[in-house]
């Protein structure tokens, strides 16, 4: 952790213990290795970070510019190193978008963010994930089946959904984005949730937001919206019980907000926000939307990952600045401002462990197949779920 001057040395209990802990070590000594894709041949386990390094180097050279590789923020330091853009989930999604260039999109991030590159790119071009088990504990939290049976519920009490325009986080699986599509619905990002629930507000009386309850109470509130007309649909209960709510909870709600959170987000607490407060009485506290109402409400300020990392860029020199989000972002933007002290304000956050399975040999192992001319771990998502995920995606593209 980089610190700007010795008086502003962090105490040991602000100080991220995984922040030293993220280098790159062989596939075969990654304990957690043992949840993530294991049809990676044997050739690749026992590299270490340099010959990794050296080999993707090499295949980028050798592909020049039929492949792009996206890398999101949370992505680690040797991965980033290899990203043509990185940005946050909206931005990448946008390259992906109006980059028809390249014949291969290697998408360093995980399964949703992969899908909506492959649904927006142009039909020549293959989007690969390197690591197919980097998905997003969020995004799994929203089955198609579970919301689809709640929007059943939900026509069945309102007498119709007409009113109700759904809208998807993008942390989602593009079958809910094609549901949104569908269903007149939208998709937002963390970096544009109050235009896009404006957009919706222009076209229904409620909405029903999910996965991520967080953003969505969030930006609700953001907006105006009282919180008890911000209702929690409960997907783990039994069916048919409107989602745990009373019918005058479901009655008064503007927004249906979905039980599902980011386990990495909901980490950070008011209790670390004062502790920070307490030893630097000058800090800012900046966090992701996917934290906390409480959190939110007790920062100075709260964005998407782009948003974080221009906020501690723009911040004058000398600047004391707390961030509530993944550590792999929070370190890189320390090492990046050596002019200020910037902290994760969890002392134990853990990265975000599925971006983490991006570990290079995978990075090394798709890119060395392509120079050999075979696609692997390609992302392709089923023509009929493309059609209507990319109305959804293009709602949200073309909001101003
Ligand atoms: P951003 O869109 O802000 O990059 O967020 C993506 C994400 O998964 C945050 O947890
Ligand atoms: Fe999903 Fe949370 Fe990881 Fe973002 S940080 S990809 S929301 S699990």
């Amino acid at each position: 952790m980089t610190t700007a001057t010795p008086e502003f040395a962090l105490l040991p209990q602000l100080q991220c213990e995984t922040d030293t802990g993220i280098a790159t070590i062989p596939l075969s000594e990654e304990v957690a290795f043992g949840s993530w894709q294991k049809t990676i041949p044997d050739a690749y386990w026992a590299l270490g970070a340099d010959e990794l390094t050296a080999r993707i180097r090499a295949a980028r050279v050798t592909l020049g510019s039929r492949v792009v590789i996206l890398g999101h923020h949370y992505q680690r330091e040797d991965i980033i190193a290899f990203a043509d853009e990185r940005g946050d989930s909206f931005a990448l999604a946008k390259y992906a978008a109006e980059r028809p260039e390249s014949e291969y999109i290697v998408f360093c991030g995980v399964h949703f963010m992969a899908e909506a590159a492959d649904i927006l790119a142009a039909p020549h071009q293959k989007v690969i994930l390197p690591n197919m088990e980097a998905g997003c504990s969020m995004a799994d939290m929203a089955s198609d089946p579970d919301v689809r049976a709640a929007w059943r519920e939900l026509g069945e009490h309102f007498g119709g959904t007409e009113d109700i325009i759904p809208v998807t986080y993008m942390n989602s699986a593009a079958s809910l984005k094609a549901f949104c599509g569908e269903n007149g619905g939208v998709v937002c990002t963390s970096s544009n949730a109050e235009k896009v629930l404006e957009w919706a507000f222009e076209r229904g009386k409620r909405v029903f937001f999910f996965p991520d309850q967080h953003l969505g109470r969030n930006t609700g509130h953001a907006m105006g919206i009282p919180i008890e007309e911000m209702a929690l649909w409960n997907w783990r209960g039994p069916s048919g019980r409107l989602g745990g709510l009373t019918p005058e909870a479901l009655d008064r709600s503007r927004v249906i907000l979905w039980q599902g959170h980011c386990s990495v987000h909901q980490r950070f607490s008011l209790t670390q926000i004062e502790a920070a407060r307490e030893r630097f009485p000058c800090v800012k506290i900046v966090v992701h939307p996917e934290c906390r109402y409480d959190v939110v409400q007790a920062a100075d300020a709260n964005g998407s990952t782009a948003f974080i990392a221009k906020y501690v860029a723009e911040a004058p020199a000398g600047s004391v600045i707390g961030i509530g989000t993944e550590i792999n972002l929070v370190s890189r933007l320390a090492k990046e401002n050596p002019d200020k002290t910037v902290f994760c304000l969890d002392p134990v956050v853990c990265p975000c462990s599925t971006m983490y399975r991006v570990h290079p040999a995978y990075l090394a192992w798709v890119m060395e197949s392509l120079v050999a001319g075979e696609v692997v771990n390609r992302i392709e998502v089923p023509a009929e779920t493309k059609q209507h995920a990319k109305v959804a995606l293009e709602r949200m593209l073309a909001l101003k």
